[in-house]
């Protein structure tokens, strides 16, 4: 079955197309057949993090593009015609224009793919940016008479952190997600594929919001997990360290929930009070809130396991690249009595991609939960577990 991905739902816009066969267990395989994917970092980077309007007028840019370089790819760019209704394309596309515009062309130039269905994500993310991905994935779907499926963005950072090369890695339920990214900081435990319990979140900032925003503080470029992470690694390579500790946030309560907004105070605190911090005090700054954050998620993780019996973590999310994280968790799994094996994407893979929408979009399309293309919408703060 081949399945196209659709990722709008935040500065990454990407496409990806697999083939996969099997079901969700080890029978499962996949190749990619194309892959694609545009960045609008350095976009937003003037305005220190994502600003929606913009993110939203760039992917009705990006998508058409995208989507004939992954047919490309896959030797499935066919010339010839794709019969569309012009006043039905018009009013699904009509907050799109340029969107609009790049699809009518290419419906006129291109015959319909050989593909079985068509996976976008549809949450969470920014709502501008997700409706674009969703009406264009919808107006594919109509015109290319191809089943649409619905795919929540964080089940696909867990599917992704879950197959190795083309196919799933070893794994064991009852799994405990880590999920990290820009815009959340969640714990769940799921029994079986599909199924996602929330246990624990963040009740204000997610991790790598702090990372990006304790970077700006630091006058470090957007995104700011990869520049602090440099930096720290600077100061642990020189055993260059602050001489008082931040406060491990939410460590000593019993929740599996997070905060990060408090820490994000006290490192300001500790940037103004320097009046002009120099290389050596942002290497030591940065390595001590990589510290602090390390230990509460190392922490929280550890508790999580024995308390709901796991047998699997899967991190994933833009903050699972970061080496120093990633190496304190297997470290803590590889100490006496762990017993929990840990998947991790790869680091070039950890950050937002079309192929994780693929893949989630592969097993919910092997299960016909297809989504309806007339009423299918973005919800910006779409839940595991609760769609
Ligand atoms: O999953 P993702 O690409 O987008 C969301 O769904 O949010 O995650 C992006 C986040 C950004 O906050 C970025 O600073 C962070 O992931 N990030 C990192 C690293 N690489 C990306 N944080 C810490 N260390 C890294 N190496
Ligand atoms: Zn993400």
């Amino acid at each position: 079955m081949k399945v196209l991905g659709i990722e709008t739902s935040c500065d990454e816009t990407a496409v990806c197309l697999i083939e996969g066969t099997g079901s969700f267990g080890p029978e499962f395989t996949f190749k990619i057949l194309g892959n694609a994917l545009s960045s609008q970092a350095d976009l937003h980077a003037q305005y220190g993090g994502v600003f929606p309007n913009l993110a939203k007028r760039e992917h009705g840019r990006a998508l058409v593009p995208l989507l004939e370089q992954v047919l490309k790819e896959a030797g499935m760019l066919k010339s010839g015609k794709t019969a569309f209704n012009e006043i039905r394309l018009c009013e699904l596309l009509e907050r799109e224009e340029e969107l609009l515009a790049l699809l009518l062309d290419h419906f006129t130039k291109h015959a319909k793919p050989d593909i079985d269905a068509i996976a976008v994500t549809y949450g969470p993310g920014l709502e501008p940016a997700l409706w674009v991905g969703v009406n264009f994935a919808r107006a594919l779907s109509l015109f290319w008479n191809v089943p649409l499926v619905a795919v929540n963005h964080m089940e696909g950072h867990i599917l992704l952190s879950m197959t190795e090369k083309g196919w799933l890695a070893e794994h064991e339920f009852p799994l405990l997600a880590l999920l990290i990214s820009g815009g959340h900081t969640e714990l769940v435990v799921s029994k079986e594929f599909g199924s996602y319990t929330v246990v624990g979140q963040t009740r204000d900032d997610a991790a790598g919001e702090a990372f990006d925003k304790v970077a700006r503080m630091l006058g470090l470029p957007y995104p700011g997990g990869p520049e602090i992470s440099k930096l720290a690694s600077e100061a642990r390579a020189k055993s260059l360290q602050t001489e008082e500790k931040l406060t491990r946030p939410m460590l000593h309560d019993d929740s599996f929930d997070f905060s990060f907004s408090g820490l994000k105070t006290a490192m300001r605190k500790r940037v103004e009070a320097l009046s002009d911090p120099s290389l050596e005090d942002k290497q030591k700054l940065a390595r001590e809130f990589e510290d602090t954050v390390a230990d509460v998620l190392v922490e929280k993780t550890l508790r999580a396991i024995d308390r709901f019996g796991i047998n699997t973590v899967v991190v994933g999310g833009g903050v699972s690249a970061n080496t120093y994280i990633r190496s304190r968790l297997a470290e803590a799994l590889a100490e006496e009595g762990n017993v929990a094996k840990l998947l991790v994407p790869p680091p070039e893979l950890a950050t937002d991609n079309a192929l994780m929408i693929a893949l989630a979009g592969y097993f919910h399309a092997l299960n016909k939960e297809f989504a309806d293309n007339e009423t299918l919408s973005a919800y910006g703060n779409l839940k595991l577990g609760e769609n």
